[in-house]
């Protein structure tokens, strides 16, 4: 009884230390540990998303790099944000006609049509890794037909961003906003989104206050929007009515909150914890969205349901996808890829691409649009939990 308690206490404590992997270890260091700092392997070393965090921490200088990496606080909801993927084990099925999976990839996105269920979400300061900034992303998202939703706080402006655009091309962006109750200012914004031929309006609702972003601050690269500010059902009714574009909102958080913006005739919502960045133990969105499945599977299909956070591999993607969230965001991913510039970009889209197709194919899901909740066993099978 003594020994069982004692091994008990001794297995508990192994892993309660097992420890955190920001970057997992599949070998790069040990096949590219002798890149110099300050420079990037070359890109055909680059194998996973992770891979790119990986080149672009020895590469980018410390503040350009924690910028991008931050967390808030404690960095739970960071760390959560990639861990909780690992929580939840697939079902696999076999015997099953897969082999078309790659042709069912393509998707919509409020009615235009992509060539895969996930997007480049809004991120600031692209220019930080390279310094063709967001151009990169512009490009290597039309190239890919993928969806980019450019930040309000990019580097480049807004008029920039949309001469990147190859002439007379159909691409769709959505322009991302941060709004408060200066209604001159917020008029001129959806004005400029318009005559540029922006799609939507993607307001970001999930930082009404300053981020506690201690790893940040110590570089003075914290948080760009740091007031206190206004974000109520009454105000988006109003800005609703100030542009003809949709306007989706960023940041949701809890399954009430989802009902309301489908009250308040939200077209799409995006759940999002903004990559742990703003309130520390605020909920993974695979967590949200099975909140959300849980209470009602019908509300992913009264609206749009998107979500971003911690996404770093196709079978990332397909948990989200499997609870019925229509399409799947990367902030960090990008940010780091970037570093390469367009090649870079475009390899990142192109390896997700990839690992989705495969993942599914293993999964044995023969088509993306029909992949069901019934593919994930949804108990916690938690380290931590
Ligand atoms: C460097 C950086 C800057 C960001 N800037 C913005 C922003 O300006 N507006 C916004 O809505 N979200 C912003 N985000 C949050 C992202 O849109 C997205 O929610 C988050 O990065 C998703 O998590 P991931 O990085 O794990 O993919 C930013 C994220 C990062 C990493
Ligand atoms: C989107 O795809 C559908 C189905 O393939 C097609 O009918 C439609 O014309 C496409 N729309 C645009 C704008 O390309
Ligand atoms: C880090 O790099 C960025 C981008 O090149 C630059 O703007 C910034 O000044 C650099 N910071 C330091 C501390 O060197
Ligand atoms: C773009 O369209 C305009 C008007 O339709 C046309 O005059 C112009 O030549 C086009 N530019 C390119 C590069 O195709
Ligand atoms: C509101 O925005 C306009 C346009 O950007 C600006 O000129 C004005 O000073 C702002 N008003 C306040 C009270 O900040
Ligand atoms: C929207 O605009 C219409 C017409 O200008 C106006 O009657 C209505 O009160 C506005 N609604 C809101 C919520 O501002």
């Amino acid at each position: 009884m003594r020994l069982s308690l004692a091994f008990l206490s001794l297995f508990s404590a192994a892993l309660a230390t097992r420890p955190f992997l920001n970057e997992p270890d599949t070998a790069i260091e040990d096949v590219l540990g002798d890149t110099p700092e300050g420079t990037l392997p070359d890109l055909e070393n680059i194998l996973g998303l992770p891979d790119f965090e990986w080149a672009a921490r020895r590469y980018l200088n410390a503040s350009s790099y924690t910028y991008y990496r931050n967390g808030a606080a404690g960095e739970w909801s960071y760390r959560n944000n990639l861990e909780v993927y690992g929580r939840f084990r697939f079902r696999p099925r076999v015997m099953v006609d897969i082999t078309d999976i790659e042709s069912t990839l393509p998707t919509t996105i409020l009615g235009h049509n992509f060539s895969a269920p996930f997007f480049i979400s809004p991120c600031a300061s692209a220019g930080l890794a390279h310094p063709d900034a967001e151009t990169n992303f512009v490009k290597a998202a039309h190239e890919e037909n993928i969806l980019y939703i450019p930040a309000l706080y990019a580097t480049l402006s807004m008029d920039e961003i949309a001469a990147a655009k190859p002439a007379n091309s159909s691409q769709v962006l959505f322009q991302q906003a941060y709004l408060n109750s200066n209604d001159t200012a917020t008029q001129e914004l959806f004005d400029d989104a318009e005559r540029l031929g922006a799609k939507a309006i993607v307001w970001t609702i999930d930082s009404a206050a300053d981020g506690n972003r201690l790893r940040a601050d110590r570089y003075g690269v914290g948080s760009a929007d740091a007031d206190y500010t206004l974000s109520t059902w009454e105000l988006y009714a109003k800005l609703r009515n100030m542009t003809s574009l949709p306007i989706i909102l960023k940041g949701l958080q809890a399954v009430e909150d989802i009902k309301l913006a489908i009250e308040h005739g939200a077209p799409a919502v995006i759940i999002s914890n903004h990559g742990g960045r703003q309130l520390d133990s605020s909920p993974s969105p695979l967590e949200v969205a099975l909140e959300v499945y849980q209470e009602d599977p019908d509300l992913f299909n009264q609206i749009e349901i998107f979500a971003d956070g911690g996404v770093r591999y196709g079978a990332d993607v397909l948990k989200l996808l499997a609870l019925g969230v229509k399409a799947v965001g990367l902030g960090r991913s990008f940010m780091y890829a970037n570093a390469y510039g367009f090649e870079g970009v475009q390899k990142a889209i192109q390896v997700l691409k990839r690992e989705i197709a495969i993942d599914a194919g293993n999964l044995g899901v023969p088509d993306l649009k029909e992949i069901d909740a019934s593919y994930v066993k949804w108990t916690n099978n938690g380290w931590y939990s």
